[in-house]
C-alpha cells in the first residue's frame, strides 16, 4: 500500500527511470542464466546445418569424379589459400624467395592475400572442408591470418598450414590453439644445424626448435589435443640420408607426421643448374627404395606417420594406396589454389589461371568454361595442359590421390560424427 502510494506520488521521470532498471536488472538476469543456452542451441543448429550441407557437396562430387562428369553440380571440398607470397628466408631451393626483391617498389601490401580477396572466398565456406593457408611465401608475415583461421573455423572447416617456423611468436602460436588450428607443418630439411642453415637462408636452427618448443607446450597448457603438430623436409643429395634421424625425432618431440617431397624442377631457368646438382640421382631413388621399406617399419613402432610424396620410381610400393577411380588427378573436381592477388588455379604445381578474383565471383570461376574444359582434358586422357603433363611425368599425381584420400578420409570421420 505504502509502496504503490510511493509510486503515484514520484515524478513522472523517476518513476519510468526506476521502470527502466528494474527492466534491465531482469534482462541480466534472463541474459545470465538463459543466454548461453540459446546462444549454444544457435551453435549447434549453424554446425548441423554446415554438416549437412557439406555431407551433400561431398556426396555429389564423389558422384562428379566416379562419373567423369566435368560439369558439376558441387562446390570444392578443398582450397589452398597463398596468405602470402613474401618470404623472411631465401631457402636455396626455393624460387619463392626471388619475388622478395620487387616488393620494395611494390608497396607493403604486396604479396599479402587481402581481406577483400578473402571475402571474395567466403561463399564456399559452408562446402568447404580443408583450407590450407600456405602458398609460395612465408604464411606468418600476413597479418590478417588469425582472422582467416577464426573465420574459417566458425564454419567447421580443417584449417592448416607450412610454415617456416621462424616467424611464430609466442602470442600467436597461443592464439592458433586456442582458435582450435587443426595442422600446422615445420618445414625442416636437415637436423644439423650447420646443413640446416645453409639450406634454408637466414634461418636459425635454435629459433625454429624454440618455436616448436613453445607450440607444444602452449598445446599441453591449453589442452589444444586436435591440434596436429607435422614436419617437412624436401630431400635433396645433401640431406636425404636422415630419414631415419627425422623419424626419430619425430618420435622424440611428439609429432604425429614427417611429410618427405622430393625437391621439385619448378619452370625456372635460374634454377636449373641447382636442381642439376641437387636433384635425387637414380643412384639415391635406388637406395631409397630399398630401404623404404625398413623405415616404414621404424615409423610404425614409433607411431609416425611416414608420407613419402611423389617419388618417380618408387610409386609401386605396396603401402601406397590407389585411389579407386582411374581419373589420373581429381584436383579439377575438388581443389582450388588461390594466389594472394587472387588468381585461381587448381594446384601450386599449375600456373594457369583460371579466373581471377577481382574480375569475376568464386561461383563463376569454379563452374567456368576454362575449368570445364580442363576436367574434359583429364578424363579424355589427352592431356595437353604442360604443368599437368610436368606433374604426371615426375608421378605428382600420387601424393595427389593420397590428398584426396585424406580428404575423403577427414569427410567420412565428420560424417561419422554424431550430432
Ligand atoms: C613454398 S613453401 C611455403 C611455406 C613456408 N614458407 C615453408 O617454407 O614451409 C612450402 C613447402 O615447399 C617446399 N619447397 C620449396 N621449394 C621446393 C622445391 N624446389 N621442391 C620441393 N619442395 C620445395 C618447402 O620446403 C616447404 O615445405
Ligand atoms: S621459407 Fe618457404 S617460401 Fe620461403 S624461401 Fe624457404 S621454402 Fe621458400
Amino acid at each position: 500500500m505504502f509502496f504503490k502510494l510511493f509510486l503515484f506520488l514520484m515524478p513522472r521521470k523517476v518513476k519510468e527511470f526506476f521502470k527502466k532498471l528494474i527492466k534491465n536488472i531482469l534482462r541480466d538476469e534472463f541474459d545470465k542464466k538463459y543466454l548461453p543456452e540459446v546462444e549454444m542451441k544457435i551453435d549447434r543448429t549453424e554446425q548441423k546445418l554446415f554438416h549437412q550441407i557439406k555431407n551433400q557437396n561431398f556426396q555429389l562430387s564423389k558422384l562428379a569424379v566416379t562419373d567423369k562428369n566435368s560439369k558439376i553440380q558441387h562446390y570444392p571440398l578443398s582450397v589452398y589459400l597463398e596468405t602470402s607470397l613474401k618470404c623472411n628466408l631465401k631457402c636455396i631451393m626455393c624460387p619463392g624467395h626471388s619475388f622478395n626483391k620487387e616488393d620494395k617498389t611494390k608497396g607493403q601490401d604486396f604479396g599479402i592475400l587481402s581481406p577483400e580477396i578473402f571475402k571474395k572466398i567466403t561463399p564456399l565456406f559452408p562446402y568447404l572442408d580443408r583450407c590450407i593457408l600456405s602458398g609460395d611465401g612465408e604464411p606468418f608475415l600476413n597479418m590478417h591470418l588469425l582472422k582467416y583461421l577464426k573465420e574459417l573455423k566458425r564454419h567447421q572447416i580443417f584449417v592448416g598450414f607450412i610454415t617456416n617456423g621462424i616467424l611464430l611468436k609466442k602470442e600467436t602460436a597461443t592464439k592458433l590453439i586456442e582458435l582450435g588450428v587443426d595442422q600446422i607443418t615445420f618445414s625442416i630439411d636437415s637436423l644439423e644445424k650447420e646443413l640446416y642453415e645453409k639450406i634454408r637462408v637466414n634461418a636459425k636452427f635454435e629459433i625454429l626448435m624454440e618455436n616448436i618448443k613453445y607450440l607444444f607446450s602452449e598445446k599441453e597448457r591449453l589442452n589444444g589435443l586436435k591440434t596436429n603438430i607435422t614436419i617437412a623436409a624436401v630431400l635433396m643429395r645433401s640431406n636425404y640420408k636422415e630419414m631415419r634421424k627425422f623419424i626419430k625425432f619425430a618420435s622424440d618431440w611428439g609429432i604425429n607426421q614427417v611429410l618427405f617431397n622430393p625437391l621439385i624442377r619448378y619452370p625456372d631457368d635460374r634454377y636449373l643448374r641447382f636442381y642439376d646438382d641437387n636433384c635425387l640421382t637414380e643412384e639415391n631413388l635406388q637406395n631409397l627404395k630399398t630401404e623404404i621399406p625398413d623405415l616404414i617399419d621404424y615409423s610404425r613402432k614409433l607411431r609416425v606417420d611416414f608420407v613419402l610424396a611423389f617419388f618417380p620410381g618408387i610409386r609401386d610400393l605396396p603401402e601406397r594406396k590407389k585411389f579407386k577411380g582411374d581419373i589420373i588427378c581429381s584436383e579439377p573436381w575438388t581443389t582450388m589454389f588461390i594466389t594472394w592477388d587472387g588468381h585461381v588455379r587448381t594446384c601450386c604445381l599449375n600456373e594457369t589461371s583460371l579466373g581471377f578474383l577481382k574480375e569475376d565471383s568464386i561461383e563463376n570461376i569454379w563452374f567456368s568454361k576454362k575449368y570445364q574444359d580442363l576436367r574434359d582434358e583429364i578424363t579424355s586422357g589427352k592431356i595437353v595442359n604442360p604443368f599437368c603433363v610436368n606433374c604426371i611425368k615426375t608421378s605428382r599425381q600420387d601424393f595427389i590421390i593420397n590428398e584426396i584420400e585424406k580428404i575423403l578420409f577427414s569427410m567420412r570421420e565428420f560424417l561419422e560424427q554424431t550430432w
